[in-house]
């Protein structure tokens, strides 16, 4: 039912062009326990977590992804011992240039959603740079967004009090508020709500993940750790997902 049950082909996988997911996000989950299983402490988990990003976002973008959101760093994630911290703090810093060299290649334009405030200086310094320095593809409308200090509850917080200074200022009325406009108000606003949501690991829950885009999006679970998830496996989701009928709300039109 949710993708765990799928059973894995060794065959080449025949995906369907015209039905390739235009936005894919992925809970980037299990680095902990890839490194336990290795006798490596957690940092190693995150380093070959974040070699695996560039592996998946490269073959993501080859098969037609348009967007790709991947939880880095949620609000919750502070709660976790201050070393570990420092550490994806510090990894971060230090594969971000790898990761945007490869994005400026693909003309892929990369963003980060999340609340920059509490991210140390020099961080937040990286993050506008690389911002910037990827802006231009945006008009391709590809995207890499890197949720960062991310948190759904805190994005919709964040967008009703960006709203209410609109309607504060006069410049919205509250009768005027619609769907769109709290879109509009999200770190997401420059892509579609994602088709498919990716959680590999094992855990069945969205932890706090774009909680409002992800109203109509297919979830497909994985027990593969992070770090393992190959372009195959990223396939896998993709046909699971080329299989399942979008309803949304309405009825399966009858062939
Ligand atoms: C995901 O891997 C990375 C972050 C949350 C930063 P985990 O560190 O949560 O790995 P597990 O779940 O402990 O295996
Ligand atoms: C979700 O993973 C956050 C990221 C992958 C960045 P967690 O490992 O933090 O989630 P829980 O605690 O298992 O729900
Ligand atoms: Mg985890």
């Amino acid at each position: 039912m949710f993708g765990l049950g799928h059973k894995k082909k060794n065959t080449a996988i025949q995906l369907d062009p015209n039905n390739i997911p235009i936005h894919i996000a992925i809970i980037m989950d299990g680095n902990g326990r890839w490194a336990k299983k290795r006798g490596l402490p957690r940092t190693a988990g995150h380093a070959a977590g974040a070699d695996n990003l560039v592996k998946i976002a490269r073959h993501a973008y080859d098969l037609g992804v348009k967007c790709l959101t991947v939880y880095a760093f949620s609000t919750e994630n502070w709660k976790r011992p201050q070393d570990e911290v420092t550490n994806l703090m510090n990894l971060c810093m230090k594969r971000l240039p790898q990761i945007v060299d490869l994005m400026e290649h693909r003309k892929v334009a990369v963003r980060f959603l999340g609340d920059r405030s509490p991210l140390p200086e020099p961080l937040v310094q990286m993050i506008e740079e690389e911002e910037k320095r990827t802006e231009p593809y945006a008009k391709t409308g590809c995207y890499l967004n890197i949720a960062l200090n991310y948190g759904g509850r805190d994005e919709i917080i964040h967008a009703i009090s960006r709203i209410s200074q609109k309607v504060k200022a006069g410049e919205l009325a509250a009768s005027d508020i619609t769907e769109e406009t709290v879109s509009a108000h999200l770190y997401t606003a420059h892509c579609p709500d994602p088709d498919l949501v990716l959680r590999p690991s094992g855990e069945i829950r969205i932890s706090n993940f774009l909680l409002w885009q992800s109203a109509y999006s297919e979830f497909y679970y994985d027990h593969i750790l992070w770090p393992d998830f190959s372009p195959k496996h990223l396939e896998e989701a993709i046909l699971t997902y080329q299989g399942r009928s979008r309803r949304f709300g309405g009825v399966t039109p009858q062939k």
